[in-house]
């Protein structure tokens, strides 16, 4: 107990700098400073040192060595005020906050957890351990603009999800994130033999589902394999030879009716829609009995949005189940695609500031994007809640697996800038789940007591 206390207070120190720094350094490079004084020069000159110790200082404390100068340099904070002026998003207060519109702010008590140290991630993720050589992607953690967010707890999710399930069904990004939740969870966990695959299935690629069971709290962390989450089998009898596969787009994926009684369900979709990975397979749309040849990949997309949201209106209990969609998360390949030479090894930061534009139009954000509006534009109270994570996740070009997806001797010919190193973005996604289901199941606690008094 006392040494998890010291560890955490050593771990104090919040050094955040906010794109002032940035700004500011951008700035000297450009040389556009006006009229450079003695005084000024030499205040950047003392900002340029500090910056370099301070990632300098980065590499050693992931190597495990806290030194001398480290101790010192817990005296410089960045915009702590601003931190404590704002409310916190689970008191009532922070009830209108909207968790999504903030900034990256760099933060020494990260990452939450080390890649080598959680045995539930892919290899394609462990980009550190694969030979990345920078770690400044594990620092960032998302301060919203108008609240804090609550510091993740292990413990406290865990025993808040005593006897409950947590699904995750989408496609690979999912799995992402999922296996970022494993890690998190499991770095309070001491007894790591108590977390297990209930069907021994290893960690792998494979299709279908993996479910992983945390015994000392009797709860379930599953990820169910449906990148459409509608269904995709086999097409009509009779239909033209080039017709491998359908997509049925008015019913759901064959597993959805292991997903309906989660308590924490949290649904993806985006990265499958397009011609690539569907017609140009022989994979065509079907509605009720017919193929339809000619349909468009998006309106295909848009119809699987409408029945899928359909689906939590008329069989989700929401006395039971929290639905969270998470939404798009771009992609960041630099000069090309995933085929022709994209790539995104060489960034090391964030895109900060609110100047960003979006290297691609993000079609898939903004089609799912307006049928959620549309549906909650309707009489019925949409039982779903929205991880809203493309706009802050578009900043973070720096996050990918890029060449480091495979092991450290590997060299691969292409990049991966669609998934993310773990530890990485998205943790953040998942503090995001953190602080929304905290916050439902207080309210949810409270009106309890309140109905039962
Ligand atoms: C995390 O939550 C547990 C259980 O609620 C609590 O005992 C512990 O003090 C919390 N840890 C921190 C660092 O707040
Ligand atoms: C474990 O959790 C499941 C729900 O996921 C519940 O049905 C079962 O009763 C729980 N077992 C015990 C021993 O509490
Ligand atoms: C959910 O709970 C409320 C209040 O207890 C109740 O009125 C409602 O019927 C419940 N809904 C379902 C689908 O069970
Ligand atoms: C984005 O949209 C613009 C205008 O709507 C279009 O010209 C451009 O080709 C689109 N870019 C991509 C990558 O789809
Ligand atoms: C929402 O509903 C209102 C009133 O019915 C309508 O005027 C508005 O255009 C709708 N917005 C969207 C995005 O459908
Ligand atoms: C998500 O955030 C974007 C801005 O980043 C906004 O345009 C969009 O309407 C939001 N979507 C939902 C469903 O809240």
């Amino acid at each position: 107990m006392s040494s998890t206390k010291n560890k955490n207070s050593s771990n104090q120190h919040v050094v955040e700098q906010d794109m002032v720094l940035f700004e500011t350094l951008r700035k000297v490079k450009r040389l556009r400073l006006f009229e450079p004084s003695l005084v000024v020069v030499g205040f950047f000159l003392v900002l340029v040192f500090t910056t370099c110790c301070f990632f300098y200082l980065d590499f050693r404390e992931v190597d495990g060595k806290f030194g001398i100068i480290s101790g010192q340099f817990k005296r410089f904070t960045w915009s702590k005020e601003q931190e404590h002026s704002r409310v916190e998003f689970l008191d009532e207060k922070g009830d209108a906050c909207d968790l999504f519109e903030g900034n990256w702010v760099w933060d020494e008590r990260y990452p939450l957890y080390q890649s080598k140290d959680c045995k539930f991630l892919d290899l394609g993720f462990r980009c550190s351990e694969n030979g990345r050589p920078d770690l400044f992607y594990t620092k960032w953690r998302w301060q919203p603009n108008d609240c804090n967010l609550p510091r993740f707890n292990a413990t406290m999710m865990l025993e808040k999800l005593r006897n409950k399930r947590i699904v995750f069904a989408g496609d690979s990004i999912g799995r992402n994130q999922w296996e970022s939740l494993l890690c998190m969870l499991s770095s309070e966990v001491p007894n790591k033999e108590s977390i297990y695959e209930v069907n021994g299935s290893p960690i792998t690629k494979h299709k279908g589902f993996l479910v992983f069971k945390f015994k000392d709290f009797n709860c379930t962390i599953e990820y169910y394999r449906a990148p459409f989450l509608v269904l995709q089998s086999r097409p009509p009898k009779g239909s033209a030879k080039k017709i491998r596969t359908t997509i049925k787009l008015d019913q759901m994926d064959w597993n959805s009716w292991k997903w309906r009684d989660a308590d924490v369900l949290v649904l993806n979709t985006g990265h499958w829609w397009n011609n690539e990975k569907t017609i140009k397979w022989g994979c065509y749309f079907q509605e009720g009995k017919e193929v339809k040849l000619e349909m468009k990949v998006e309106d295909a997309y848009k119809r699987s949005i409408h029945t899928t949201l359909n689906w939590i209106q008329d069989t989700i209990n929401p006395n039971k189940t929290q639905v969270f969609f998470r939404t798009y998360a771009p992609v960041h390949f630099r000069g090309g695609d995933w085929k022709k030479d994209g790539n995104c090894h060489l960034e090391t930061l964030p895109e900060l500031g609110s100047s960003m534009v979006p290297k691609d139009n993000w079609s898939q954000f903004k089609i799912a994007n307006s049928a959620i509006l549309k549906h909650t534009n309707t009489s019925q109270v949409l039982k779903l809640k929205v991880l809203n994570v493309t706009r802050m996740t578009g900043q973070r070009k720096d996050g990918h697996s890029s060449k480091y997806y495979l092991g450290p001797n590997e060299n691969p010919h292409r990049q991966d800038c669609s998934h993310w190193c773990l530890p990485g973005v998205p943790d953040t996604w998942n503090e995001l789940l953190y602080a929304l289901f905290l916050k439902y199941e207080t309210s949810h606690n409270w009106n309890m007591q309140h109905t039962t008094h």
